[in-house]
């Protein structure tokens, strides 16, 4: 159910008045303040999406986000969080790697690349959430994982294959027509590749992080978030869901004679991953002073008038240096910082 609910998502949207925004691209580097605090490279590339001059190796919960940033690449200028994921590259038959290009997503074609990122009130259009404090952050995935789980956080990562194709959809309507499979598609997806992430939505109440970023919150401790199951008593606060989308422009790569000769697919992840049951996503709450908690209470939908909004040009313009330079584009030797495939 869970990778099959975006098309209901836009059926619900009228009782269901979730946020849907994008974050253009901030940068693309190696740094990862959640996972590897104060390491100037973390092991494998991500792309950020955030405030311009805030996101750091460490990212001490403290710190007012929205007061250290100077802009934001997200269309709510009041959302200074960061959202960052993994990058997608293409395997050659000769090895060599090469960085594949992103697109905006349905409805958000101007933005620059980046996330898609949607903030879900319960689909009952009633119960309340409670939204995140400042300092707050939260991890989905496991970068370890190369088999299938059928665990809650497991099925929380999906992809859909655009092979009915990209504007040339008949199913036009947002998210579009495709297929959904846990792991990265094994065949041609003319219209490109969109990687999905949920996140888990009930809290502990207390606890801005944890040792694994993800012991203070859990899932629904019956049904789903979407079925409105309810949160277990260790962490009884609801979140809003937040899910991640991005869109993996792979036109480029779409001539099976550059596939493996051995019928499998050609994408791996930054951090080596070649089938995407790895597939993860970062959070640090970053929303101005209570902003998205009106946005939650208001029930207020895409276009919510209780926020502040900026144009998508002003978006692109919120970019960042990356603070150690390498190579990550062009046909490469082997992925950045020499990740293997594993
Ligand atoms: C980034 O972190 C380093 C080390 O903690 C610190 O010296 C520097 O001032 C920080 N930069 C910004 C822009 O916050
Ligand atoms: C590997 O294959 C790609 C795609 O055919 C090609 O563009 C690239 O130049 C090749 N790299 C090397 C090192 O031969
Ligand atoms: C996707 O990539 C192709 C080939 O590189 C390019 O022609 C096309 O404009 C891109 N599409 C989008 C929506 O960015």
């Amino acid at each position: 159910m869970k990778w099959s609910t975006l098309t209901s998502l836009a059926l619900v949207a009228r009782a269901n008045a979730f946020l849907r925004f994008s974050c253009s691209q901030l940068v693309t580097e190696r740094l990862d303040p959640l996972v590897n605090p104060g390491v100037p490279q973390s092991p494998h590339l991500h792309q950020v999406h955030l405030h311009q001059n805030a996101f750091n190796t460490t990212m001490d919960p403290r710190n007012d986000l929205p007061t250290m940033a100077s802009c934001t690449s997200c269309t709510f200028s009041e959302d200074f969080s960061n959202y960052w994921t993994a990058v997608l590259y293409f395997r050659a038959r000769n090895g060599s790697y090469k960085r594949i290009p992103q697109m905006g997503n349905h409805y958000l074609e101007q933005a620059n690349g980046g996330i898609t990122v949607y903030y879900i009130p319960p689909y009952d259009g009633k119960t309340k959430v409670t939204a995140f404090k400042p300092g707050f952050r939260m991890l989905v995935g496991d970068v370890n994982t190369r088999t299938k789980k059928n665990t809650p956080e497991a099925r929380q990562m999906s992809f859909r294959c655009y092979d009915k194709g990209w504007k040339g959809e008949k199913d036009s309507t947002p998210p579009g027509g495709g297929t959904d499979t846990r792991e990265l598609p094994n065949k041609v997806c003319t219209g490109g590749i969109r990687a999905h992430n949920y996140f888990p939505t009930c809290w502990d109440g207390k606890s801005l992080d944890s040792p694994d970023h993800k012991s203070h919150v859990a899932f629904p401790s019956s049904g789903t978030f979407e079925s409105g199951g309810p949160c277990p008593s260790t962490h009884p606060v609801k979140l809003p869901q937040i899910l991640f989308e991005v869109m993996w422009n792979t036109t480029e790569f779409n001539d099976k004679n550059l596939w493996p000769e051995d019928g499998s697919q050609p994408f791996v992840y930054s951090y080596g991953d070649a089938v995407g049951y790895g597939h993860h996503a970062d959070y640090v709450f970053g929303w101005k002073g209570d902003s998205l908690q009106k946005a939650m209470d208001a029930n207020c939908g895409v276009s919510c008038p209780q926020l502040k909004t900026q144009a998508t040009q002003n978006a692109n313009r919120c970019v960042q240096q990356p603070k150690v330079k390498e190579q990550i584009d062009g046909w490469l030797d082997s992925l950045p910082g020499g990740v293997q495939v594993t």
